[in-house]
């Protein structure tokens, strides 16, 4: 598996396991992944699985140390809980750090919880700290405030919302893009798009592997979701093919900035957030 190298020179392999809404007997397709030479996870405290990751690691047999491992702080803990909440994932993942340890919404008293970050980062518990759906208005407000550049940035980037400026920002400080849904959450129109599926077809490849492709070679790091073994095979087979500039060009004419509700742009949603557990 190839790595994009983080800001402080942290390894974090290109591609990642997403696991929101992976739990119960799903779980197994964890296992199974790990097998076949995932080497990246993303959890999140919020999708109360991060103790089942554990146990599909210890069962897979892979070594803690060849893993990285993201989680994040949800809404409803940020500020003084920053520490106990994090201590309480370190406990459920069933392990001593963190490879990864993101705010997972701009909203509610993040900055607080950067310091807190900050000094877990120092004290050695994470390897780096970083965000999630912010914005380049939240990246500039982080920065002012923090003493150290987030070295992540986890944001929905797929084929129809490309998110091209705010990735040329954080590019400029050295702060890496990881696509969410890099599916639009399995959205069949995109997954079925004739361009994608026809540049797929020129390569032996799917268009699910054409999207995750076009990622990579943009320096977007992917954590697709599936607990399909054909799937889960495919999303990491990405690295025996390339896409010309002409194709780069074919797939970005496809942005339509589709935002869903879910969107930190979305006062309501951010507020919203709030409330759930
Ligand atoms: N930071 C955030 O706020 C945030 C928000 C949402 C998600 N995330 C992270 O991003 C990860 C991925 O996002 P997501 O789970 O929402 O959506 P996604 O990865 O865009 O799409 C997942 C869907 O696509 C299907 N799929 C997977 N591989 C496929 C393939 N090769 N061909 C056709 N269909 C395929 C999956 O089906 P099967 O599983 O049935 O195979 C599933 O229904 C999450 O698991 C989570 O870790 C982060």
């Amino acid at each position: 598996m190839e790595n994009f190298q983080l800001n402080n020179g942290v390894l974090m392999p290109k591609v990642g396991l997403g696991v929101y809404k992976v739990k119960g007997d799903s779980t197994e397709a964890v296992v199974w992944a790990l097998k076949q030479g995932y080497r990246h996870l993303d959890t999140a405290a919020i999708y109360h699985n991060e103790e089942l990751i554990a146990e599909a690691i210890h069962k897979s047999g892979v070594k803690r140390s060849e893993l990285f491992i993201t989680t994040k702080i949800w809404t409803s803990d940020l500020g003084a809980k920053t520490r106990t909440t994090f201590e309480s994932s370190l406990k459920k993942l069933n392990t001593d750090y963190v490879d990864l340890y993101l705010i997972h919404w701009p909203t509610g008293d993040y900055l607080s919880s950067w310091n807190t970050m900050e000094d877990l980062y120092r004290e050695g518990k994470i390897r780096a700290i970083g965000v999630s759906n912010f914005e380049s208005s939240h990246l500039k407000e982080i920065m002012n405030h923090g003493t150290i550049i987030p070295a992540v940035n986890q944001v929905q980037t797929h084929p129809f919302l490309q998110k091209d400026e705010l990735h040329d920002f954080m590019t400029s400080y050295g702060i890496q893009h990881v696509a969410w849904a890099p599916f639009g959450r399995g959205n069949k129109r995109l997954l079925t798009h004739p361009v994608l599926k026809d540049i797929g077809d020129r390569k032996g490849k799917t268009a699910a592997q054409v999207i995750l492709r076009w990622n990579l070679q943009r320096d977007i790091a992917v954590i697709p979701k599936s607990i399909t073994p054909a799937r889960l095979e495919q999303n990491i087979d990405l690295f025996d093919f390339t896409l010309s500039e002409q194709e780069m060009r074919e797939i970005a004419a496809l942005d339509l900035n589709q935002k869903g509700f879910i969107d930190s742009s979305n006062k309501l949603y951010l507020w919203i957030t709030r409330w759930i557990r």
